[in-house]
């Protein structure tokens, strides 16, 4: 198993979520920490928690991560800040709208863009570090990537495509040593779905769904391996076949 004290981690989207809650994961593990986000203020902030809190050596890097030369930048100055990249995880990522029948271009644009073209420039930039390092590369995938459903099917087919990305890479690098894992969440308290109104972290109370954390220590499992893989890793809450 990995000493995570001696890796260093990206993380996407750390300025909320899953991906703020991944970066505290790691960094209680002594990994060193780059976080990325639109947000700067909130990565700031972040980053200096970790560092208090862990006395980790953190970066912060803004980033839109649909836009192509912002995703390489963040992950050459990644890779410049601690020496090299060891675990990359591709988080960033949002929900908009519903049915397909109403779904407006623009909407089904920016989850295309942020879900599938920013995890496709973020793995190309990552590959070379990966494969120097050995390393772990990680998505958060979804339940909705795994079934049929009809609460926004465009969601779903982003995520879809990123289990299928992932396994296809992971046979294309397996050879070079890097390890691909896809963890697939229910229902998490964060703060996904505020651009359309009411974020899952509102409209659940603690303990009926999946909490932040319990993703991020999936992916810190994920990202202890040294010689296997742990190649899907399925967290759900507790009911979620209930009534299917
Ligand atoms: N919550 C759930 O129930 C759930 C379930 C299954 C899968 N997931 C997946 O988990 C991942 C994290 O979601 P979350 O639940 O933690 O949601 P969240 O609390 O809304 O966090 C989303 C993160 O993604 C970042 N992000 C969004 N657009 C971005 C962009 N254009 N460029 C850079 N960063 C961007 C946000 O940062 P900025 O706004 O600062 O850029 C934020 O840090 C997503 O891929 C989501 O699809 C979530």
């Amino acid at each position: 198993m990995h000493d995570l004290s001696t890796r260093s981690v990206l993380v996407t989207g750390a300025s909320a979520g899953i991906g703020e809650a991944a970066a505290h994961a790691f960094a209680a593990e002594g990994a060193s920490v780059a976080l990325a986000a639109r947000r700067e203020e909130r990565l700031e902030a972040i980053a200096d928690d970790l560092t208090a809190e862990y006395g980790v050596r953190t970066a912060t890097l803004p980033t839109d991560i649909r836009e192509e030369a912002q995703v390489q930048r963040m992950v050459d100055e990644s890779a410049d800040a601690f020496g090299g990249l060891d675990v990359v995880v591709n988080n960033a990522g949002l929900g908009r709208g519903s049915d397909v029948e109403s779904l407006t271009t623009e909407e089904y644009r920016q989850m295309m863009a942020t879900n599938t073209d920013g995890s496709f420039f973020t793995t190309r930039a990552a590959i070379p570090h990966l494969k120097e390092s050995r390393g772990n590369l990680l998505f958060v995938g979804s339940f909705a990537g795994q079934y049929p459903r009809r609460f926004n099917p465009v969601y779903a087919a982003t995520k879809w495509w990123l289990r299928g990305f992932a396994h296809s890479v992971a046979a294309e690098l397996g050879e070079s040593g890097v390890a691909v894992t896809v963890v697939n969440p229910t229902e998490v308290r964060t703060e996904f779905g505020s651009e359309d109104g009411e974020p899952l972290e509102e409209r659940f109370e603690a303990g009926e769904v999946t909490e932040p954390e319990e993703i991020a220590d999936a992916l810190v499992f994920a990202a202890r391996q040294d010689r296997s893989t742990v190649q899907e890793l399925d967290l759900y809450r507790r009911d979620k076949f209930s009534g299917f």
